[in-house]
C-alpha cells in the first residue's frame, strides 16, 4: 500500500506520516528532508539558496542513504529548502529515489508537497493535511522551544506564510491538494485525534 501525505509547513503530516506507517508496518519518507538536505549543502558551501548551479549540483549529488534530521530540521535550513525546492531541475534530481522508495514492498508512506500530485499519482490514499496558519505556527515555536530555541510565535507565523505563498506559487510543482486527496484540517485536533481521523480515512478507502 502506498499512502501519500501533503500539506503544508507544521501541518501535522510529518507526524501522521509517522504514526500511519507504523500502524500499518509501512516504510516512511519524510520528502521534506530530501529538500532540506540539499538546502543545507548549499548553505554550507556559502551560497546563497536560490543559486541554481549550486542547488541543482548539490542536489544530483545529494547522499540519499541518511540525513541528520536534527540539525535539518532548524528554520533556517527550511527557508532554504524552500527556494531550492522550486528549481525544477532539483525536483527532477529527487524523483525517482521518492518514487522507488514507494514501490519498494510492503510499500511506504510519503509526506511532502507534491506526493499525491506528481510523485505518487496512482497512491492508494491521499491525505491532503492542514491546519490554520496560526495553529500551525504556534506548533512549530513550541517544537523550537523543546529543542532549545527562543522563538516567538509572531516570527514563525511570518516564516511560514512566507513558505506557504513560496511553496503554493511556485511552478514546478506547487503544493496543492490532488483531486482525489481526501482533506483533514487538525486545526482543533490533537495528535491522537488526527491520528485516528487518518487511520478512518486509510480504512474508508481500503474497504472499497
Ligand atoms: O516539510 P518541510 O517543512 O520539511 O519541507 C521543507 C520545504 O521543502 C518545504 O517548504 C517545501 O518548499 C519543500 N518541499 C517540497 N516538496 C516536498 C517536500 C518539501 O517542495 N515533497
Amino acid at each position: 500500500m502506498i499512502i501519500a501525505i501533503d500539506g503544508p509547513a507544521a501541518s501535522g503530516k510529518g507526524t501522521i506520516g509517522k504514526r500511519l506507517a507504523a500502524h500499518y508496518r509501512l516504510r516512511h519518507l519524510d520528502t521534506g528532508l530530501l529538500y532540506r538536505a540539499v538546502g543545507k549543502t548549499v548553505l554550507d558551501a556559502g551560497k546563497k539558496p536560490d543559486d541554481r548551479i549550486a542547488a541543482i549540483a548539490a542536489a544530483q549529488a545529494l547522499d540519499l542513504s541518511r540525513f541528520n534530521e536534527a540539525v535539518l530540521k532548524s528554520a533556517e535550513v527550511g527557508e532554504a529548502a524552500s527556494y531550492v525546492s522550486a528549481i525544477p531541475e532539483v525536483r527532477a534530481a529527487l524523483v525517482d529515489f521518492q518514487r522507488n522508495f514507494a514501490v519498494t514492498p510492503p510499500g511506504a508512506v510519503l509526506d511532502g508537497r507534491d506526493i499525491g500530485t506528481v510523485i505518487c499519482p496512482d497512491a492508494d490514499v491521499k491525505i491532503f493535511v492542514t491546519a490554520s496558519p496560526e495553529t500551525r505556527a504556534a506548533r512549530r515555536a513550541a517544537e523550537y522551544r523543546a529543542g532549545g530555541k527562543t522563538i516567538d510565535d509572531a516570527t514563525v507565523l511570518a516564516d511560514i506564510r512566507k513558505r506557504d505563498e513560496r511553496d503554493s506559487s511556485r511552478s514546478a510543482a506547487p503544493l496543492k491538494q490532488a483531486a482525489d486527496a481526501v482533506l483533514l484540517d487538525t486545526t482543533t485536533m490533537g495528535v491522537e485525534d488526527a491520528v485516528k481521523a487518518a487511520i478512518a480515512i486509510v480504512e474508508s478507502k481500503r474497504l472499497r
